[in-house]
């Protein structure tokens, strides 16, 4: 148990077997997108994943671009409404690259269903999905994860990332939020 900003958290993922499924992933992406030239570019989606993208494209082996793109659902923010708009858009073309989307976690999957969708319409050469975990006990939307870490329950993680309430993104680890600390 680890106390952070007044909460107790339980590690479900430590930072070791991160880094251990990071590296794993990124000599994946090299071996597949050997062949890429010049065209590949990982599209991190804000914020999330901006710690994930920071260490993955480390470990990948060719030369990439790195783009940033910022999503957010209407409505109720403690869950996904399937209704996205783009808060901040990609600052580069991505027509006629290899785009990997880099997502800290694919929960219902309503969210980068809307992403794939509309990425699709600038014409790229193709487009995968990496995501760090994945809850399958709640996917409303099943999108094909490429390159998946971890498959998690159903339970709200922080760290590495995540966040809660916009707290917890540097947590070297992934947890649960168990409650206040004492
Ligand atoms: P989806 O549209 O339901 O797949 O939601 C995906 C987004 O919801 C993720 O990119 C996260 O920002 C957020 N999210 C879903 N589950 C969690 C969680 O357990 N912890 C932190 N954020 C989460």
């Amino acid at each position: 148990m680890h106390e952070m900003d007044g909460k107790r958290l339980r590690e479900l993922i430590s930072a070791e077997s991160i880094a251990d499924r990071v590296t794993e992933l990124g000599h994946a992406l090299t071996r597949d997108y050997q062949e890429s030239g010049r065209n590949l570019v990982l599209v991190g989606v804000m914020k999330g994943s901006v710690i994930f993208l920071s260490d993955l494209c480390r470990k990948i082996a060719l030369p990439c671009m790195i783009d940033l793109i910022g999503i957010a659902s209407y409505g109720d923010e403690a869950k996904s409404s399937g209704v996205v708009k783009i808060t901040s858009d990609l600052s580069n073309s991505i027509e006629g690259k290899d785009v990997v989307v880099v997502e800290d976690i694919i929960d219902t999957g309503l969210t980068v269903s809307y992403l794939l969708e509309n990425l699709k319409t600038r014409q790229p050469r193709s487009v995968k999905v990496c995501a760090l975990l994945s809850k399958p006990e709640r996917t409303i939307v099943k999108v094909p994860i490429d390159y998946l870490g971890f498959t998690i329950p159903d339970q709200f993680v922080v760290g590495y990332g995540l966040d809660f309430a916009q707290r917890f993104r540097n947590v070297p680890f992934i947890g649960v939020v168990e409650g206040h600390a004492d």
